[in-house]
């Protein structure tokens, strides 16, 4: 997800509440960013951040980050939370960051993280992009250094392109698949407790089946 430039929309990231500034300087202290100590799951590329929002109010005993990095997409994000904290709905236990996912290592500590949601990751389907795949062995090695012992990652998309290139990487990067479908909204199991994406409601009412996997270490 792209938006056009939006003129502010760094500025208003500066003075934002609710997105962390120099998130290297946070690292091993996430917990004490919240007003509880609760365990902490971060969205890698959250796009307007629809699906964490959710997700925070569902779950209030949980801590969540949301990573961004462009700031058009990050400011629709922070413009949807003061909306909800004009209505009284503020949601303390979600904060935000822009910055490129590369950088997750400098940014948590070993351990700090309990889960990672990759929700509809951009497919970069040049083979000499696959790097930048979110799920590709690169990044897998990335969400080793700060996931915990038993954490895992939830990945969802359309695109059964990314999504076979992604089950083909789990083993070449030494995880397991825990759980996986090619058609998430028809699977009882793995439906429970399934929280809606921006895309992901955008590409089902389209008809197109959803895949989703769990891998851990
Ligand atoms: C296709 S959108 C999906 C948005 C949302 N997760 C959803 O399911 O509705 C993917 C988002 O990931 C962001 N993204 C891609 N690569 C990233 C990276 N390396 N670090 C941080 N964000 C990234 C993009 O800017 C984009 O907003």
């Amino acid at each position: 997800m792209r938006l056009r430039n939006i003129p502010g929309a760094k500025d208003a990231i500066i003075d934002s509440p609710y997105v962390i500034q120099e998130p290297e300087s946070k690292k091993g202290c996430w917990a004490s960013l919240f007003p509880k100590r609760q365990p902490l799951h971060i969205e890698v590329g959250m796009g307007k951040g629809r699906f964490l929002m959710d997700m925070a109010r569902i779950h209030p005993d949980i801590n969540y980050v949301g990573i961004e990095m462009y700031d058009s997409v990050l400011l629709r994000a922070l413009q949807k939370m003061e909306e909800l904290e004009r209505e009284g709905q503020g949601l303390p236990n979600l904060v935000f960051m822009r910055m490129d996912a590369r950088l997750l290592p400098e940014v948590f500590e070993q351990e700090e993280v309990g889960k990672i949601y990759l929700n509809f990751s951009d497919p970069w389907p040049k083979a000499r992009h696959a790097k930048r795949r979110l799920t590709s062995r690169e990044f897998l090695v990335r969400y080793d250094k700060i996931l915990e012992k038993n954490g895992v990652v939830e990945f969802k998309t359309d695109n059964r392109d990314l999504f076979e290139f992604s089950l083909e990487e789990v083993p070449e990067a030494g995880w397991t698949l825990v759980a996986h479908t090619f058609d998430l909204h028809n699977n009882e199991e793995m439906m429970q407790g399934n929280v809606m994406t921006e895309y992901e409601e955008k590409f089902s009412s389209m008809g197109n089946p959803i895949c989703k996997m769990v891998i851990r270490r």
